[in-house]
């Protein structure tokens, strides 16, 4: 990589964090579409394959554009090291699955996206690998959940769909007493607005599809964190073929160069909606982590440096008037994606969670009348006037 020295402000790095320029001394990274790479003979095949010598040999291994955007998400999130994956779920799976054996616990938050828990209560036990949870405002009870075969504390923050705020600094003073593993899914504040790995995460993971892409077109997640744990993750990963590809790595980095200024926008436009929601008669709460009313707050604005893009509010009513007013937006998506240019809403309770009961989906915050926004970049005005003739 070049162009890192005395560069160490977050926009300067994710800008000029770049692979080696080539012999047409390129302005901005090129695309290395290549399955593979050459050799310059037996002996420098031997040491490569040996791993006497850091290089490219198979794209399922490295690429220079997985390793360009792995750098700069590694220089954001203050990680030793990382590695790229096809999508956030595939970075979550191989992750838990290259450290984890058989007979290991998890203990998660029960708000975790719908797929990661799919995984801890469908797939994991197939293995043998048992999770038990807790609730968002239940981080007293953790320790009480902790056996001896514990090895993972696992959390998101901000939560997906509700917004929830989960202390980290507190979750990570608990994995160093209990010498558990502490892995932060950061998706939902990006790297620019919060590093778990300051307050005591050894991993951090993202789904790289959200804000990072934000612009609704590639898949990818990734995870760093320390370095030790980074290298069975790699050779898990590079024996079971979960790689990024080069192209989406390529968009992906070109993506980070723009993150600061689009999250800088997309947080102002979420608090601006955030606050015209809460001033609606037609809505019972707001819940997002930069507004006052929001009962994580205090901690939301110790760890995050903005509130990040989504808001989750209460239709008054239920699951009638949550349907209705999703049939009469005008301009705002309709879309199980988050973290667009272009503005999404949603109603997990008649899509997304529908399957689970009223008990279930209350566990996890999720009211009939929630309505999730992810806000764009379109202008605030035209977001929140679609929001106003949706409330009718
Ligand atoms: C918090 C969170 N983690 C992980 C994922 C999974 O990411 P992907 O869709 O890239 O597999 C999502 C997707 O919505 C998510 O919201």
């Amino acid at each position: 990589m070049s162009n890192k020295d005395n560069q160490d402000h977050f926009e300067t790095q994710a800008i000029r964090t770049q692979i080696e320029r080539t012999q047409f001394l390129e302005h901005s990274s090129p695309l290395y579409l290549s399955s593979s790479f050459v050799f310059e003979d037996a002996e420098d095949m031997r040491a490569s394959f040996a791993e006497e010598k850091q290089r490219n040999i198979y794209s399922r291994f490295s690429n220079p554009n997985t390793s360009e955007f792995v750098e700069k998400i590694c220089q954001m999130e203050g990680a030793e090291d990382g590695y790229a994956f096809a999508t956030g779920m595939a970075a979550i799976y191989s992750t838990l699955a290259a450290l984890l054996n058989s007979g290991d616990h998890i203990v998660s938050a029960r708000s975790v996206f719908g797929s990661t828990h799919t995984l801890f209560t469908k797939y994991f036990p197939k293995w043998n690998i048992t999770t038990s949870y807790f609730d968002v405002d239940e981080v007293d009870k953790i320790e009480s959940l902790i056996t001896k075969d514990t090895k993972v504390l696992f959390a998101e923050s901000p939560t997906n769909p509700a917004v929830d705020v989960l202390d980290l600094d507190r979750l990570g003073q608990i994995a160093k007493k209990h010498n558990l593993l502490l892995i932060i899914d950061n998706c939902f504040a990006t790297p620019y607005l919060q590093n778990p790995i300051k307050f005591g995460a050894d991993l951090v993971i993202h789904s790289a599809t959200k804000l990072i892409d934000g612009q609704g077109r590639v898949l990818g997640g990734v995870t760093v964190g320390n370095a030790e744990l980074i290298k069975d993750i790699y050779l898990f990963s590079r024996n079971t073929g979960p790689s990024l590809s080069a192209f989406n790595a390529w968009i992906l980095s070109k993506s980070l160069e723009t993150l600061a200024v689009r999250l800088d926008r997309h947080c102002e436009n979420a608090l601006k909606v955030a606050e015209y929601l809460e001033s609606h008669d037609k809505v019972n709460w707001v819940r997002y982590p930069f507004l006052k009313s929001h009962p994580q707050y205090e901690i939301a604005k110790k760890q995050m440096k903005a509130g990040g893009n989504v808001v989750a509010f209460e239709i008054k009513g239920g699951i009638e008037q949550g349907r209705q007013f999703i049939d009469a937006i005008k301009m705002c998506s309709l879309s199980a994606n988050l973290g667009d240019t272009r503005t999404i809403v949603t109603h997990p309770a008649s899509t997304t969670h529908s399957k689970l009961t009223e008990k279930d989906r209350l566990s996890v915050s999720i009211t009939d009348g929630l309505v999730r926004v992810s806000v764009g970049l379109e202008h605030v005005e035209d977001v929140i006037n679609d929001l106003k003739h949706a409330l009718g």
